[in-house]
Parts: structure tokens; sequence; C-alpha cells
């Protein structure tokens, strides 16, 4: 995910992934099939983890059905199951990823057709076997999607506020914000809950896979179901943790939906969450992590979205001394309204949605600042 390349290489690190690379939007690296199964169970901030599978040069569409049926595929799948592919390409040669996921899947079945007369269906929403090409130019890889649905697909949240971040985007919006677990970790706008269970997950070392009911690699033919299970007693990073995680939302209602979350996560004794303006709260302790996510005005129109942002400027000054806060946002214009100048911007996307997340850190005697930094990070 855009942003998160360099969290996602640290999580891969501590794994032991090996021979890591950051790339824009992914990160490469080697491993074994345990690792494989490991990345998909433990990385937070990972969308998909992808094998590749076959490499190779294609400068028309004839060559690339030519390579595709080189490839064995009922290694891979049998014709009674179903697939489903998705392409990605760059440069001038193939321009049309629709039409190049469609060459790839006749490839395939047309291989299926030739050597036992019937073929494998397509199947988009819940396929055996998700098959990825990427092309740039003429290079081409197939890659098999181990992941299956998504990974942000955590399977804890039964229900959702409007305009939720993903489970990855919070996972990766903690991890950017540095907060150790070494102190307490509040969202006064917590929506569903999101940013508050993975502070939670990553608080007491439960690994984000706990909830899922299915990973892509559990229906391919070589499936590991013992290994799997090695995998999911592994422990990474914290397992202990002795300060508070804490929410609050103005909507009862989004509270109700937050606890719920929770509940499903098995974090109720682990996570608060009360009804509550932000303007009129005050925080539990002296000092922690504050991370939020108010709402854009995109998807929902505060009555006045700038007099808003200069309110939460506000109640940092007074309230959140000694805490660290970051905020994520859309619109850059309203965000300068805080008043406050932030310590450091990161440059993210919720969904299509680009965003900054910002860094405040309100000291006693801070002083009523409207101005930008440097953009170092965007
Ligand atoms: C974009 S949503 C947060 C979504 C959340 N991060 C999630 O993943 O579900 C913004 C939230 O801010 C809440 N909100 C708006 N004004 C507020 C206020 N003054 N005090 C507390 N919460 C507020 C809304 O009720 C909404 O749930």
């Amino acid at each position: 995910m855009a942003g998160l390349e360099e969290v996602l290489a640290e999580e891969l690190e501590q794994i032991g992934a090996k021979n890591i690379e950051k790339q824009v939007r992914a990160v490469i690296f080697d491993g074994d099939k345990a690792m494989m199964y490991r990345a998909n169970y433990h990385l937070r901030t990972s969308i998909s983890v992808l094998k590749p599978i076959y490499e190779f040069i294609a400068n028309n569409e004839d060559e690339l059905y030519k390579h595709v049926g080189k490839v064995n595929w009922s290694k891979y799948m049998t014709v009674d199951e179903t697939l489903a592919i998705s392409a990605a390409t760059s440069g001038e040669i193939f321009t049309h990823s629709k039409y190049i996921s469609q060459k790839v899947k006749d490839a395939i079945v047309d291989q299926f057709r030739r050597r036992q007369d019937k073929r494998p269906d397509v199947n988009t929403l819940s396929p055996d076997l998700k098959i990825n090409i990427h092309i740039h130019n003429n290079k081409c890889s197939l890659l098999l999607d181990s992941s299956g649905d998504p990974l942000f697909k955590r399977g804890y949240r039964i229900k959702a506020t409007k305009a939720p971040v993903n489970e990855v985007l919070a996972a990766g919006m903690i991890k950017l914000s540095g907060w150790n677990m070494d102190c307490d970790f509040y969202d006064p706008m917590c929506g569903s809950g999101t940013l508050l269970i993975e502070a939670a997950l990553m608080a007491y070392g439960i690994a984000p896979g706990t909830y899922r009911k299915k990973f892509g690699f559990e229906s391919w033919n070589d499936f590991d179901a013992d290994l799997f299970e090695e995998i999911t007693e592994e422990t990474y990073g914290n397992t202990e943790f002795a300060h508070n995680i804490y929410g609050s939302d103005l909507s009862p209602l989004a509270v109700k939906i937050a606890e719920e979350n929770i509940g499903q996560a098995f974090l109720r004794k682990k996570i608060s969450v009360t009804p509550a303006n932000f303007f009129d709260i005050q925080p539990k302790g002296k000092g922690g992590f504050m991370v939020t996510n108010p709402p854009y005005g995109e998807r929902l129109q505060p009555d006045d979205l700038k007099m808003f942002y200069q309110k939460i400027g506000d109640k940092l000054k007074i309230d959140f001394t000694g805490f660290t806060s970051w905020i994520i946002g859309s619109n850059a214009e309203v965000m300068k309204f805080i008043g406050l100048k932030p310590e450091r911007k990161i440059k993210l996307y919720n969904g299509s949605l680009e965003c900054t997340f910002r860094k405040f850190s309100v000291y006693e005697g801070s002083k009523r600042n409207g101005e930008e930094p440097n953009d170092e990070n965007l």
C-alpha cells in the first residue's frame, strides 16, 4: 500500500524474511512455504502476499498467450476448481488490463480443454485460485495470490460506521506514528473502532490473521495444514501491555458498533469506548498517543469544517499537552485550520483518497501557529 512500504519492510524483517527490497507500493522478499504462511498470518501492513511462478518477455498478445500456456496449470488447480485473473500493466505495449486478463484466462482454460476436454470456470468473487499478471513494457510476471481475499479483511469487523479506515491502513498509521506501546493509545473519533482494535492486536501480540476464516493458500493442492498450524502458534513483537487503549465518539451508534467489533475480536477487557464529544472530553492520563481519523468533509459533512478543525487545534493545545497526536485527513486546506505546525506529514491513501497523516506535539506554552512545515515527506 502506498506510504506503508517502510513499515512493511520492517515487519518482514521481524518475521525473518530474507532479501527484503522496497518497491513502490510493494515489498519483495525471499522465503519458503512457511514464510508465505507466516507473512499472510502475521503481517499487519500487507494487503496481499503474491508468489511469483513464471517470468517472461512478451511483445504482443500471441506471445503472451503462448507463454502463459507453457505453465503446467494442473500443478496449481484441478479442472473442477475455479479461477480469477487480475492484471496490472504499465508501459506502451499492453495497455488494457481487462484484455490481458482475458488472454491469460484463455491460455489457461484452453490448456485444460486440450488436455482433459473440459475447462475450469471463472469465479471473480471467491475463486479457488487467484492469478495475477503484472506487466511493465514487455516484461511479464505471473503470480499466485496466496492471500485470497485482501488481508485487510481481518474478519473482526462485522459492522462499520461511515468512512472507516481499512484495517491495514489503520495498522500502518499506528506503526508510522511511532507508538511503542509504552504509553496510552487514544482515538477520540473512533467510529467503528478500527484503530483501537489494531492498536490492541499489536499491544498484546495478537496476530492479525487470528480472525480470518480462510487464506487463499488453504485451497492450494500443496496446502500443508500441520505447517500452517505451527505458524499460527508463533508470536512476534509485544505480548504484554500495561497501559490503556481507549476511544470515544460523538455518535452513540458508532460507539455501539465499535463495541460489537471489539467483542468480535475478543478484546472487550482490553479496550474501552464511550460516547463523548471530543471538544468536551478530558484525556485519561497526562500523556500518550492520540491517533485519529476525523470526518474529512468529502464523505461526512460537519456544518463548518474549517471551524471544526480549528476547534481540534484549540482542544489539542488546551487539553492534550504531553500527547503525541496524529491526525489523518484528505483536505489539506481545512487541516491548516488546526493552527499548529505539524512536526511530520506523511502522504497516505484511504482507498483512492489522497490524505496526509500529520503529527502534532503540544508542549506547555505552545503558540498558535498557522505555518506549514517543510514538506519533506510529501
Ligand atoms: C471518519 S469517521 C472515523 C472512522 C474510524 N476511524 C473507523 O475506522 O471506523 C469520523 C468519526 O468522527 C466522529 N465525530 C465527528 N465529530 C465528532 C466530535 N465532535 N467528537 C467525537 N467524534 C466525532 C463521527 O461520529 C465519526 O464516527
